[in-house]
């Protein structure tokens, strides 16, 4: 299915093809910085004049004479000292629009190269409760793996549990010194954490409780049944709490392959980087060292087995990979964690491109979710916020504000309301943002129910929806039973070509969210959407409009809207309601 875009995108290949031959790139085209310029440009002059040697402005010049009009497009104009500016003509988006509103996937078809996508994410380190910063890894990566199925991908969302590591000594330590067994059966995983802080303050001044933790996860690992026990215990304590959040969340994994899963591997895994010489000796210790292909890690040698001849986080992860290419046959791999793991992950993307191993690596980090002092969120007390906590709180607000609107509505209605709309918010709250900045949380402002936030699109999917309900009491059903909508594109009232416009802009505000693994751009999309269509409403009478094919026109856009603003929030995990 072709969008505008498409057909702009066509016409200049045409014409660059007639004029260079074959050139060896895509150019882009993409929506105008200043929509006073147009709806698309292209630099692609600016890209051929560098290696023709030439001015960009007379090659733009030259291409806009070549591509010339079109029944879509007017002749291209150039701006500034070289872009290419298309402006589409009404019947461009018409005919597109006729062409996706009967479909469910919007006109976006499924990729014709599918891949199989590995998106490692949440990953908490448990026997501790999650906490606020846990947050982001989880919906971002739920949102990505949502995302790239809907492209046509082949998605393995896997949960890479710290589940093997520092924190099983001192829980286990703790528990041999003061363990209740009827507290672990009653609130086990913050029984746990409690466990947990104890020893760590304990060992923060006694050598001799950090050596004591330190032998526990000795023994663990190397397979003392008593341990072992414990540790299983332990792991499924906290899977029940773990999975009791991703419930409340909605998020799914296929796998989650924790840490200890790779223990068995690590051995061998050193010996193979050690025998291909890309591993070696230095003070007792195994590293790989990257030379001068690598410059910002020349300093900074990869631990892979310490002199005690105990692995690292690193060595896990290494046969992770091997692990996800083997038997998954892995074509990328999406790491979402925050951003204090650049350098892990850097490292750990130089090896690979060492080894030569076809896979594309990214890392998807992030930044920390603020309190109103610009500093990470904390509670009162200064501890962590625990994030069973965090939603319990998004859900009564919600609750709250719904109560106080609808009195009418039943209690298990409100309920399901304030979930959606106080989950909701917290997500969309994260996902607004752009992942790589920090960002400061304020309760008001997400549950706002204007600006940029979920409960201000919720609210717009609703309004949108109750505008049909009314219409269907009219006796207007769907409109996509007016099979012969005839459009008579001078009649357009600017503002509804405005909507035209922004909702055919979906699938680029898709790809680009997926192309960057930033759902941000997603969310702009949807609030600017939500904009476009209350101007539009305000301006155009939809029910009252003055002519009947009038009418079904600006119903049939409604519809449309409605449909975009639930697939798109679908696609980031919050519940479009039809009632709130
Ligand atoms: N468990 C780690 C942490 O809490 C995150 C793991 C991310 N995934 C990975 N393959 N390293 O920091």
């Amino acid at each position: 299915m072709q969008f505008p875009q498409d057909w702009i995108l066509d016409a200049l290949k045409n014409s660059l093809y007639q004029k260079f031959g074959q050139i060896p790139f895509t150019p882009i085209v993409e929506p105008c910085t200043n929509p006073a310029f147009g709806d698309f440009q292209t630099n692609i002059a600016f890209i051929l004049a560098q290696s023709l040697k030439a001015n960009p402005k007379n090659l733009a010049e030259e291409l806009a004479k070549a591509i010339g009009e079109s029944p879509f497009f007017y002749p291209p104009e150039v701006g500034g000292s070289g872009f290419l500016n298309f402006k589409l003509k009404p019947k461009a988006y018409l005919d597109t629009f006729l062409a996706i509103r009967s479909d469910p996937r919007l006109g976006i078809e499924q990729t014709k190269q599918p891949q199989t996508i590995v998106i490692d994410f949440s990953s908490p380190n448990i026997a501790k409760e999650l906490h606020v910063g846990h947050l982001r890894s989880t919906i971002l990566g739920d949102v990505l793996r949502k995302l790239n199925l809907f492209l046509g991908h082949r998605v393995i969302a896997d949960n890479h549990l710290g589940d093997w590591g520092t924190q099983f000594g001192m829980v286990i330590l703790g528990y041999k010194k003061y363990g209740r067994p009827q507290l672990l059966t009653q609130r086990p995983l913050e029984y746990l954490e409690e466990l947990y802080i104890k020893i760590q303050k304990e060992s923060d001044d006694s050598a001799q409780i950090r050596e004591e933790a330190k032998k526990e996860l000795q023994k663990l690992q190397s397979g003392d049944p008593e341990n072992r026990t414990l540790w299983e215990r332990f792991v499924q304590a906290s899977l029940g709490e773990l999975d009791k959040i991703y419930q409340r969340l909605n998020v799914k994994f296929d796998f989650s392959l924790g840490e200890s899963f790779y223990h068995p591997m690590l051995e061998g895994i050193v010996e193979q980087l050690l025998q291909k010489g890309i591993a070696r000796y230095s003070e007792g210790a195994v590293c790989v060292f990257f030379g001068k292909s690598f410059p910002e890690l020349e300093d900074n040698p990869l631990l892979i087995r310490k002199s005690d001849g105990a692995f690292l986080y690193a060595t896990t992860d290494i046969a992770t990979l091997f692990f996800r290419l083997q038997n998954w046959g892995a074509h990328r791999i999406i790491y979402v964690t925050d951003s204090r793991q650049k350098l892990h992950f850097n490292q750990l993307f130089a090896l690979a491109q060492i080894l030569a191993l076809p896979v594309r690596l990214e890392h998807v980090h992030f930044g920390s979710i603020l309190g109103e002092d610009k500093k990470p969120l904390k509670t009162r007390e200064g501890t962590p916020v625990k994030l069973r906590e965090l939603l319990d709180e998004a859900e009564n607000r919600a609750y709250q504000l719904i109560d106080a609107k609808r009195k009418d509505l039943s209690p298990e209605k409100k309920q399901h309301i304030a979930k959606a709309v106080g989950i909701g918010a917290l997500k969309y709250a994260d996902l607004s943002q752009n992942r790589t900045l920090d960002y400061v949380f304020k309760w008001e402002k997400l549950l706002s129910f204007d600006g940029n936030t979920a409960p201000y699109l919720i609210n717009a999917h609703v309004r949108i929806r109750s505008i049909m309900k009314k219409a269907s009491l009219h006796g207007y059903n769907s409109t996509l039973g007016f099979t012969s909508l005839k459009f008579e594109t001078e009649a357009l009232h600017p503002q509804e070509i405005e909507l035209l416009k922004t909702l055919l802009s979906f699938k680029y505000a898709l790809c680009l969210a997926s192309e960057e693994n930033s759902p941000h751009h997603l969310c702009s999309f949807l609030y600017a959407l939500a904009k476009v269509f209350h101007k539009f409403y305000e301006l155009c009478p939809v029910l009252g409009a003055p002519t009947e094919p009038i009418r079904q026109r600006r119903m049939a856009f409604c519809e449309c809207t409605a449909q975009t603003l639930s697939l798109g929030l679908n696609l980031l995990g919050i519940e479009p309601l039809d009632e709130m």
